[in-house]
């Protein structure tokens, strides 16, 4: 069945969208994203995504293409249209349309491209077992904060973990891992230490990680914000990603080697519970 999906203001059915070829977003990635979570028809977490839009728009000088609060309205309509109790709203603003030039031309319209996707994500079955990653160097760009569509680099690492038998992909750089190909990354050490890389512009700062670790200190676990090696993370007890699209999801294997005893640990199923409860709970975490 076609979605309906939204282009700057329109509702349309997806196979009447369009966008044009000279939009900067389509020849040159000059476009930032945001993906936020539908749990029974409401949003997750939309204010903070809709912060860090702001930011990554702000770091690249890009207008903002309306208000948060109409941005908002239209996310609740499109939910609405399409019916969507659970899965995921996709949001992508662009510099806009312009003749093909390295350089912009100033006071550019955005644009904004909005559709949903439907996912299950509380029954994720993968939770239950975990997933197993490779590790890939990381070749991404500087600004990794930012949230461009430029994301060639993470599909190819996550291609190459799909042709390797697994789910995907840790990036490393200079031997230490920055983040997951769409996610943050995490290994637990000492029974209640969780180690996550420190935010800079090496890492996105992932909405939902910024909400576990509050929940992880709250449940008393203790947080320690560094870089971690390769060979830190496979003599971990537990790894875990979390994003959006995954709240939290348990890291098994790494590179063929089992971590901890190869299943799901306990803190990364305890953060999962402690995410569900919360997302179900209130809209903003
Ligand atoms: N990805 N790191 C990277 C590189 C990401 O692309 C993402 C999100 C995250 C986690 O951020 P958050 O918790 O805000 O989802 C970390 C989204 C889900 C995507 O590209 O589909």
């Amino acid at each position: 069945m076609s979605r309906i999906v939204y282009v700057n203001g329109e509702f349309v059915a997806e196979e009447n969208a369009k966008v044009s070829v000279f939009d900067r977003g389509f020849l040159f990635a000059d476009a930032v994203y945001e993906v936020s979570t539908v749990l029974q028809g409401n949003l997750v977490d939309n204010n903070a995504h809709l912060r860090r839009l702001s930011r990554s728009l702000s770091e690249l000088e890009m207008a903002p293409p309306c208000s948060d609060q109409e941005i908002t309205d239209a996310q609740h309509k499109l939910l609405e249209l399409n019916g969507l109790e659970e899965g995921l709203i996709y949001l992508q603003v662009s510099r806009g349309v312009a003749d093909r030039d390295f350089g912009y031309p100033a006071g550019m319209q955005s644009s904004l491209v909005m559709f949903t996707q439907t996912k299950n994500i509380l029954n994720n079955p993968i939770a239950d077992t975990g997933i197993k990653v490779i590790t890939v160097e990381d070749i991404r760009w500087k600004r990794r904060d930012i949230k461009t569509v430029g994301l060639l680099a993470p599909n190819m690492a996550k291609h190459e973990a799909k042709q390797k038998g697994a789910h995907d992909a840790w990036l490393v750089e200079d031997g230490f891992i920055t983040e997951g190909t769409s996610n943050n990354a995490y290994i637990v050490t000492n029974g209640k230490q969780i180690i996550t890389r420190q935010l800079g512009h090496e890492i996105l700062s992932g909405i939902t990680r910024t909400a576990v670790l509050k929940f992880a200190e709250t449940a008393g676990y203790t947080v320690q914000e560094r870089a971690f090696t390769v060979q830190e993370a496979l003599e971990a007890q537990e790894a875990f990603i979390t994003s959006a699209s995954l709240f939290v999801m348990p890291v098994v294997n790494i590179d063929g080697t089992d971590i901890g005893d190869g299943k799901p640990g306990t803190v990364a199923k305890n953060l999962r519970k402690i995410y569900i409860e919360q997302a179900m709970d209130r809209r903003d975490l």
